[in-house]
């Protein structure tokens, strides 16, 4: 019920999609801590935290909303939430970030979609500046810096630093569900101790969504034309209408 609950808020929002290589293409992903797991930069990961993130951000067709739906946390464990609005950077650092340095590999979530593509993932920008602001694709923990050059590493640097003093912890309870601007705001958890007993984490979350009313339709950062999935989708019933990547 709770699922079905989720995917009718989102299909308010917006169009949900799926992932065929995620959860055997559920639209409602379950996000439980796993045995063994405890340590991954994935839902399935507890003990460390998980780097603040743009959902999917190496698929140039994310999803613009997330939703994230509490069943239990008995602990109040925090999710952490960041907005590319309230950080402060310099012209310089936002010249450099704007411009495709680095590619954003998919995470081992998404164990299909690593060995999916023909070539190399395409570089792409950790930001992009629209008309109504700057958005971001930023994944550090599935982004090869060490490629880039240090004046690249160290503006990127800057960037993490300015979303972690802007970041909030948002502890939700029981029933209660956020939505993430997916490009706008990264998110992340605290580490945890995982109780394994059915009564820790058990966020049940998200069914991506595009918006299709209230929120005003935006550009995403810049896609290139070899920036393509790299793992398959399932297509959407009706395909958004406001999704446009810039030229
Ligand atoms: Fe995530």
């Amino acid at each position: 019920m709770h699922d079905i609950g989720l995917l009718l808020l989102a299909t308010v929002m917006g169009t949900p999609l799926a992932w065929e290589g995620q959860q055997d293409g559920r639209f409602v992903h379950n996000i439980v801590p796993s045995t063994g797991h405890e340590t991954e930069q994935t839902g399935a990961g507890s003990t460390v935290l998980l780097s603040p993130h743009t959902e999917d951000a190496f698929h140039p067709g994310r999803a613009h909303l997330l939703m994230l739906g509490c069943m239990r946390n008995h602990d109040n464990i925090a999710t952490t939430a960041a907005s590319i609005r309230k950080v402060r950077l310099t012209d310089e650092d936002i010249a450099v970030l704007t411009r495709p340095a680095l590619p954003i590999l998919p995470d081992d979530a998404y164990a299909d979609a690593q060995g999916y593509a023909d070539g190399a993932p395409p570089p792409v920008p950790a930001l992009y500046a629209c008309d109504e602001g700057l958005t971001l694709r930023f994944d550090p923990a599935y982004t090869p810096l060490e490629n880039a050059d240090e004046g690249y590493r160290a503006a990127y640097g800057r960037l993490a630093a300015e979303l972690a003093r802007v970041s909030v912890a948002v502890s939700l309870a029981p029933g209660e569900v956020l939505v993430v601007d997916n490009d706008l705001v990264v998110h992340g958890r605290v580490p945890f101790v995982p109780r394994y007993d059915g009564t820790t984490g058990g966020s049940s979350a998200p069914p991506s969504a595009s918006p299709g009313g209230a929120p005003a339709p935006r550009r995403k950062p810049a896609s290139t034309a070899t920036d393509r999935p790299p793992s398959k989708r399932t297509p959407p019933e009706h395909p958004p209408t406001d999704r446009r990547d810039p030229p």
